[in-house]
């Protein structure tokens, strides 16, 4: 039986959340299983502003999306930016509502609501200006710069479509997504910085967009005055078409179904999908659970310290604090500039009440020794959040006593892109936790474990884990593609979400989120897929075949191992991986490499040609005892070779 942590006295007392105790979640959580539609209808007609109120909860259902899609308040209209600024703007003008970290410590500033309404209104102005409109496409390649928050609200305020993508991703990666979503403008930065180095984001934008025609203007926020490209007629910047335009702006009226944003991820197999989020469950959901889950109070300082190209920055650092009123940091350097105390000077420095990172970054810190965390002041703090990947219980541990010392709840939330917003978690005030599980599902989130077969297995035990019933934040299609979309979440298990991860619940209804069971493996909680590194390694004249697994890794998660079948006459060489890892870097992007490389002679393959990954993954694992049945290896002895050959 692992340890249970009550809620510390602090997170408890003040609260004026609707979920305060067990007692009080068992009831929401009943009442939203039992009556979905009238729970989230209460939910967005109290919290969210709506033009037209919704009249309709869900409609569509599991066992055939392709024809019946999922819909929330389907007769509802709404601009979703009238929740995350205007009434703000309206109600408490002089709070703040972004506190800017710059790189450089004490760089930053802080943006009230009301110069954050200002300053959306003139994004979109410039915007309209430039001839984006309702429905149309802009793509967002940034660091963590207001301005990246402010274009996305600009967008969402005049009815675009915006997909954000990572200030990681390669040149390469930004036309994939151009294409796919036949974006008409690029919005980004000269460059980003992060801890001292200059990100040239323009440039590699524009290397993007050679013979590109779908995108007729880019707008470019400078930020640290470095040389760029530049193509006149085409390029724009900011400070001149936003700078000078209108602080007033209307707000374009969406229906509810409209689509609010695509954001691109990885999955087991092809190119990254573009998962639509759409407008009215979108903001729904996500201002609920950052509520909720992280017990929000009006004199919060919400640090969130992921990055908006992940959907994390969607949606607990820019939408969901933002449609609550919160005062929410965007923090634009690395955990660990100028040193490993960053985070703590930051929670020092802001005050900050509720701060969210991921388990990797709290692995790298807890490495470097708690001196770097003591020396700072924590007190403000009360709930500390992770999400991405599985934390440890070391990790967890560290996070509770060190960092929070025994005095703030720990969230640790499971979601993913798809789900819009955080599934799996503890309520701070409410839920008692233990350190490794994200413990219990929201309200109108219904988890069901499967066995292999299919079948639903009931009490504690082990298997996939898939959800019942559509929620608000469920993304509702893979942009152009809707088929795809069916594919890949609803029929390994018919009437089912299937989320790719498996889990365990314990006896006490505790889930234990257990990682992927597909071939995406998760770096330092970037979800990557190994069909990707795949292709971009066969792409390589030197590689003939190449097989990438996951393995543990004591800081990231799991790292990334390739085993590589070389073309006839080339060796493998520490040099050769060096090559292979640039060849990554520029057509995925900068947190794409491989960790440990091994050249084989072949891959283990079935008579019928097909990879036995199994296999690889054992190996890489560490675990060559454990291989299991290989009978139907077309040539065994490569599986030899495999065992007794070394990594680089
Ligand atoms: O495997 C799960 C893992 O991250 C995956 C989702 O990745 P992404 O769509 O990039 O979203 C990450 C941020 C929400 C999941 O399928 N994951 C996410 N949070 C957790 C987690 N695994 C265990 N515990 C978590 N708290």
């Amino acid at each position: 039986m692992s340890d249970v942590y009550p809620v510390p006295d602090r997170v408890r007392i003040g609260t004026n959340n609707p979920i305060t105790s067990m007692d009080t979640y068992r009831s929401a959580a009943a009442h939203a299983q039992n009556d979905p539609d009238q729970f989230w209808l209460d939910e967005t007609r109290r919290n969210v502003v709506w033009r037209t109120p919704p009249t309709l909860g869900v409609s569509g259902n599991f066992r055939n999306i392709v024809d019946s899609p999922i819909t929330w308040f389907a007769d509802g209209t709404l601009n979703i930016t009238e929740s995350c600024v205007d009434r703000h703007a309206a109600e408490h003008p002089n709070k703040v509502a972004i506190v800017w970290e710059s790189d450089t410590p004490g760089e930053g500033y802080n943006i009230t609501y009301k110069e954050l309404h200002q300053q959306v209104c003139q994004a979109a102005n410039a915007l309209s200006g430039m001839g984006l409109k309702k429905g149309e496409r802009a793509i967002i390649y940034m660091g963590m710069v207001p301005e990246a928050a402010i274009a996305m609200l600009a967008c969402a305020r005049i009815g675009a479509v915006h997909s954000v993508v990572f200030g990681g991703f390669s040149a390469e990666a930004i036309r994939d997504r151009v294409r796919d979503c036949g974006a008409e403008i690029v919005i980004t930065q000269d460059q980003g910085l992060r801890g001292t180095k200059a990100i040239p984001l323009k440039n590699i934008a524009d290397q993007a967009l050679q013979g590109e025609s779908s995108v007729k203007q880019v707008l470019v926020v400078q930020r640290t005055g470095g040389d760029v490209t530049w193509v006149d007629g085409r390029d724009v910047w900011w400070h001149d078409a936003v700078g000078n335009a209108s602080t007033e702006h209307t707000a374009v009226e969406c229906a509810a179904e409209d689509p609010l944003f695509i954001l691109y991820t990885s999955g087991s197999t092809g190119k990254p999908k573009g998962l639509v989020h759409t407008c009215g469950g979108y903001i729904t959901y996500t201002q609920y659970t950052h509520r909720t889950v992280f017990d929000l109070r009006d004199d919060d300082v919400y640090a969130c310290v992921a990055d908006v190209g992940w959907i994390t920055g969607h949606s607990y650092i820019v939408y969901g604090p933002l449609a609550n009123g919160a005062t929410t940091v965007m923090f634009e350097s690395v955990p660990t500039f100028p040193d490993a105390g960053r985070y703590w000077d930051l929670v020092e420095r802001h005050k900050v009440t509720i701060f969210y990172t991921a388990p990797t970054a709290i692995r790298a810190l807890a490495a470097q020794g708690d001196a770097f965390v003591t020396k700072y002041d924590r007190s403000s703090l009360r709930v500390l959040g992770t999400v991405g990947e599985p934390i440890n219980p070391d990790a967890w541990e560290w996070y509770y006593n060190v960092v929070g010392e025994r005095r703030c709840n720990i969230v640790d939330t499971w979601w993913q892109t798809e789900t819009g917003g955080i599934a799996i978690a503890p309520i701070a005030p409410a839920t008692p936790t233990k350190p490794g599980s994200a413990t219990l599902p929201m309200p109108g989130i219904l988890p069901v474990l499967l066995d292999t077969d299919g079948e639903r297995i009931t009490g504690p035990g082990e298997g996939r884990l898939c959800i019942d019933h559509p929620w608000p934040g469920l993304a509702r299609t893979v942009w152009g593609d809707h088929d795809r979309y069916g594919a890949v979440y609803f029929t390994t298990f018919r009437g089912y979400y299937f989320t790719g991860d498996g889990c365990r619940r314990d006896a006490d209804g505790y889930y234990w989120i257990t990682g992927r069971v597909d071939d995406v493996i998760n770096v330092s909680g970037h979800r990557m897929g190994t069909a990707e590194f795949e292709s971009a390694l066969v792409s390589d004249e030197s590689v003939a075949e190449a097989g990438v697994v996951g393995y543990p890794h004591p800081i990231k998660g799991q790292g990334v191992y390739a085993y590589i079948v070389l073309q006839p006459g080339v060796t493998g060489s520490e040099a050769l991986a060096k090559e292979l890892n640039l060849t990554l870097r520029r057509l995925i992007g900068a947190h794409a490499r491989v960790d440990l490389y091994q050249f084989v002679p072949g891959l283990p393959k079935t008579r019928s040609g097909k990879v036995m990954r199994r296999i690889l993954r054992k190996v890489a694992e560490g675990e060559p005892e454990k291989l299991g049945d290989i009978s139907t290896l077309a040539d065994p002895s490569v599986v030899e070779a495999i065992v007794a050959g070394c990594k680089l």
